[in-house]
């Protein structure tokens, strides 16, 4: 808990750990199944980040039944259940409470080897930083809350939420990490600043080899930025050094809170190029190196 790690990891035997977490979200697109895969792939995605294998989940759901109709909550519950069992885990119960706002998630556990544990901390100089899903997805989403983002970007950034972090983390298992953590809300450099601050090391991105989406650089330009991302700014603050000649509207993107995002992977340089061959091979074809740790304070560069 001390360094904020995605979930929590309990050793139960000498070569067997659970790892246990729960996170749920409010609604984040307007179909319901749609919100139901990219929760449920988020709560699962922090077993992920640690390297686990998720075995059980249990729903927990607040839903509005005074004003949204039954078949709502089935189609949430049906989209949660397809990753559920797309990630290998058993749905094994859940609760859910008449709440104002609707609210689903999971809890989620999955099985380690505690010799195995990818941790949020633990990268070295010279590792090399990598990412398995583009950003933008906030940006994205608060722009089609105000029905500015065009159809097609919304349904790509759907895909890429509700896609698992599974293959990426069993990759990242079978070569070695040396740390790891899923971009979520604090964005790619509020989570990049964590993992500097807990590893005792700098990291310097360079950002023309970040991926995101495409059309999320337009948004950002007329300041569909959700309220998350400015406080992630905030929250990094003078630890980052953000070259002058990167368009404001761009570092917005690294900054974006994102939900069900990738996997920033801290990977030791002779294993980088393995680690993205088998990546891509597994299917996770956004994988990229985006920046390399350094020594010293713990800081972030963004360079050109
Ligand atoms: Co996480
Ligand atoms: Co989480």
């Amino acid at each position: 808990m001390e360094t904020g790690d995605d979930a929590g990891v309990y050793q139960v035997a000498d070569s067997l750990a659970l790892v246990q977490t729960l996170d749920f979200i409010t609604p984040i697109v307007d179909d319901p199944y749609d919100y139901g895969r990219i929760a449920a792939a988020n709560s699962l995605s922090d077993v992920y980040a640690m390297g686990g294998k998720p075995v059980t989940a249990m729903n927990i759901v607040g839903f509005p039944q005074d004003s949204l109709p039954a078949e709502v909550l089935r189609d949430l519950l049906r989209g949660g259940l397809e990753k559920i069992e797309e990630s290998g885990a058993t749905l094994v119960g859940g609760h859910t409470v008449d709440d104002v706002e609707f609210k689903y998630g999971l809890s989620v556990t999955g099985v380690i080897d505690p010799h195995h544990v990818v941790r949020n901390v633990g990268a070295r100089p010279g590792d090399r930083m990598v990412l398995t899903k583009p950003l933008g997805m906030g940006i994205i989403t608060t722009a089609n809350k105000r029905r500015k983002a065009p159809a097609e970007l919304v349904r790509r950034a759907v895909e890429v939420m509700a896609a698992l972090n599974r293959a990426a983390s069993e990759v990242m298992v079978e070569v070695g990490a040396h740390a790891a953590t899923d971009v979520t809300g604090f964005g790619l450099l509020g989570h990049a600043l964590i993992m500097a601050r807990g590893s005792g090391v700098g990291i310097a991105f360079q950002a023309s080899a970040i991926p995101y989406l495409k059309g999320a650089l337009e948004l950002s330009v007329q300041n569909l930025i959700p309220g998350g991302s400015f406080r992630n700014r905030e929250f990094v603050g003078e630890k980052a050094q953000v070259d002058p000649s990167i368009p404001e509207a761009l570092a917005m993107i690294f900054f974006d809170a994102q939900t069900s995002g990738g996997l920033l992977i801290a990977v030791a340089p002779e294993k980088v190029e393995m680690l993205l061959e088998r990546l891509r091979k597994s299917g996770v074809s956004t994988a990229a190196v985006i920046g390399r740790v350094i020594e010293g304070e713990p800081r972030l560069i963004l360079e050109p």
